[in-house]
């Protein structure tokens, strides 16, 4: 079992994390997990095997079990509203544990739920996605979304445990798995250079789900995100490096209607800043090729950039940013695995042009590599 600790300013919690194939079999982590409460409550992604969820269900004993579908689309206000009567018609007290079982989308929704059910109650996350794991069950941020616009109300609301059981990863589907891959080549690129190396030179393990692999990388990427997020916890200053290949990553889903995954668009982003990193002068040519070589082994689909209209993406990512300028601003790596920190400034101003030089390159490169055809340009 691995476990690691976070502490985060401004808040009282201290985040116990723990790695460990089929949790409930762990005495000392099931009493860890109930020993705040007289009553637990069990909210679940309804997708998982009932089988999983009765032997968790035998051991936890909770007072209610709540099955949640995991749509992107109910992670909203309505969805919440629902939960909280349940909680109320339950008579869930305020010295309850919330145990959150489920991706992101769950994590958040549940997440949010907690902060402010009886001004807040105990909570632990069982994350089941990669990208949970990694990222969204670490570093307390919560959300619902209002229509389209993505996270618009949340809180900062850090669980008191997080339980990452990596068996969960063997029935997740491919895409699920790639999308979160994405997100941990991002920790290597950014503040890992020998996770970015593992990962290059690892395709076979993790196309095998390869459980030691995960456990690994799992282990490396909450570091990561531990050590950026307990000094930043509200976001304010280096927690924006975590936004890495998301400005235009962010454009890309909504350019795409939101058809491909969270991990394609910041992975093609991710490629695309690199390019900007490399022309802005901090990132050498060699280095951009490696990153694309990655992506492209872990089948991104990076051709789609052919499709991208510059104009309509700096459209989405002006207002993205609620910005009245044509200037958007990007974190810019200067090698594998470090980023252009200027005395803690982390944002570049990139422009259209810059980006169109990027999105070329990415095509050229395909090009290269598998004989597809480039056809950005751009209205000056
Ligand atoms: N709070 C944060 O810091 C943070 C960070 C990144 C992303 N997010 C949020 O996370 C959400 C995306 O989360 P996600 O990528 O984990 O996906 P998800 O929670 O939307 O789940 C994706 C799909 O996989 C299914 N699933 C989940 N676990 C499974 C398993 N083990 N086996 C089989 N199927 C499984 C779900 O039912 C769903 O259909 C978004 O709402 C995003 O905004 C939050």
């Amino acid at each position: 079992m691995q476990t690691l600790q976070a502490s985060f300013r401004y808040n009282p919690v201290h985040s116990h994390i723990f790695i460990e194939k089929q949790f409930y079999k762990n005495n000392e982590i099931v009493s860890l997990i109930t020993e705040k409460s007289k009553q637990t409550v069990v909210i679940v992604d309804s997708y998982i095997d009932q089988r999983v969820l009765d032997l968790i269900v035998n051991t936890l004993k909770p007072s209610l079990v709540v099955p949640v579908d995991c749509k992107e689309e109910n992670k909203s206000r309505e969805s919440k509203a629902t939960l909280e009567d349940i909680l109320l018609a339950n008579h869930i007290h305020k010295d309850c544990t919330i145990i959150c079982i489920g991706g992101g989308m769950l994590c958040d929704l549940v997440g949010f739920l907690a902060s402010t059910y009886l001004r807040g109650v105990d909570l632990v996350l069982v994350p089941t996605t990669l990208l949970c794991m990694t990222d969204a069950a670490i570093g307390g941020k919560t959300a619902v979304n209002i229509r389209n616009i993505k996270n618009v109300i949340g809180t900062f609301y850090p669980a008191r445990l997080v339980i990452v059981d990596p068996a969960f990863l063997l029935t997740l589907p491919e895409t699920e798995l790639q999308s979160g891959i994405a997100e941990v080549i991002k920790y290597g690129l950014i503040m890992d250079q020998g996770l970015f190396q593992l990962i290059k030179d690892s395709y076979h393990l993790f196309q095998n789900k390869d459980i030691p692999f995960f456990e690994d990388i799992i282990q490396r990427s909450i570091t990561s995100k531990i050590s950026v997020t307990e000094r930043d916890l509200l976001d304010c200053g280096i927690r924006q490096t975590l936004n890495f290949g998301h400005t235009i990553g962010h454009g890309l889903e909504a350019f795409f209607n939101f058809k491909i995954t969270h991990g394609q668009a910041i992975a093609i982003g991710m490629c695309i800043e690199s390019y900007i990193s490399f022309e802005k002068g901090f990132l050498s040519r060699h280095e951009v090729t490696i990153l694309y070589d990655t992506f492209l082994k872990y089948e991104f689909p990076l051709h789609l950039a052919s499709q991208i209209d510059i104009e309509t993406l700096f459209g989405i990512m002006v207002s993205d940013k609620k910005s009245t300028s044509d200037t958007i601003r990007i974190i810019c790596l200067e090698s594998i695995g470090s980023i252009v920190n200027r005395s803690g400034n982390y944002l570049e101003p990139i422009t259209k042009a810059e980006t169109v030089n990027g999105i070329n390159d990415l095509l050229s490169f395909i090009k290269g590599a598998h004989g597809k055809p480039s056809n950005i340009s751009i209205n000056t």
